[in-house]
């Protein structure tokens, strides 16, 4: 075990994302990976076998499920204890595979570095801003001078938040869902609309960044948005230069990108 210390570290409002993360266990079921991640995998895919790789927030496994059967080792690592334990009922038996309870932000317990490190699913949004940075480094000291770093970030295009609740395509064949969906609708419109009088969105635009309720968890989860150009910069004051930049729908995108994406893949190389 790794992260008592770092755990205990933590400040109040990454606390109480924690704690979320913790009792929602049973949200991550679906092992599918998002078309960004396979536009991503598919970059790798000549040299997949040869990987050693760093998944960090590994939560229950979705990613592993598809990257442990094939890199070369496979390290998952998770400030949820219960995360991780269900990551260790999922991916057990797969030979390589190693997976820690720690923090993102203090990897100095892992000797060793990597050819791809993965921050999959928003997860680095549930950090305050000093812990992103604190990421970064750490993220930064753990590659290979050849490795690749991918993580997911929320887009400040997105804000204000769009007050349509998204339909699940998962459930959208079930009967009742579009009921379900509309009367849920009024709800989340409400909520949203509240969302977004609290947020000054003209300061964020111009600061790059802002930290907002997210509607992902429930409302119960604060998460950085970030303005794409704002990313880039911030990555190159880490030793980290962007490759390439990814949509939801797997396509790769160039700067400056209008438009209301939820959040966007970043590939990066050590500078
Ligand atoms: C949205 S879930 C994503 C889980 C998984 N990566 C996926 O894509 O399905 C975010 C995960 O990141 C973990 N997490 C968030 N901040 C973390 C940190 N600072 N260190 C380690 N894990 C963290 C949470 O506990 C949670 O399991």
């Amino acid at each position: 075990m790794l992260g008592a210390a770092a755990i205990a570290k933590c400040e109040w409002p990454v606390e109480s994302n924690q704690q979320v993360f913790d009792e929602d266990v049973s949200l991550f079921t679906d092992m599918s990976l998002m078309p960004a991640e396979r536009t991503i995998l598919r970059r790798l895919a000549p040299r997949i076998h040869e990987i050693d790789m760093l998944d960090l927030g590994v939560g229950t496994g979705r990613t592993g499920w598809t990257y442990a059967p094939l890199v070369r080792s496979y390290v998952g690592l998770d400030y949820s204890p219960r995360m991780v334990e269900a990551a260790k009922r999922r991916l057990d038996g797969e030979p390589g595979v190693e997976l820690l309870v720690g923090d993102a932000r203090d990897l100095t317990a892992i000797d060793r570095e990597f050819d791809f490190i993965l921050f999959s699913f928003n997860a680095i949004d549930a950090v305050p801003p000093e812990g992103r940075r604190e990421i970064l480094d750490q993220v930064r000291s753990k590659m290979r001078p050849d490795g690749l770093f991918q993580f997911s970030t929320h887009s400040l295009g997105a804000l204000p938040f769009d007050t349509r609740r998204p339909l699940s395509h998962r459930y959208a064949a079930l009967p009742g869902y579009r009921l379900y969906a509309s009367l849920a609708g009024i709800r989340y419109a409400r909520r949203i609309r509240e969302i977004n009088r609290g947020l000054d969105v003209p300061t964020a635009r111009r600061r790059g960044w802002d930290v907002v309720p997210s509607m992902s968890h429930n409302f119960r989860i604060r998460d950085y948005y970030v303005d794409p150009q704002f990313q880039v910069k911030q990555l190159l004051e880490h030793g980290l230069e962007v490759v390439a930049i990814i949509d939801n729908k797997g396509r790769e995108v160039k700067l400056p990108h209008p438009g209301r994406d939820p959040w966007f893949d970043y590939l990066c190389a050590p500078v």
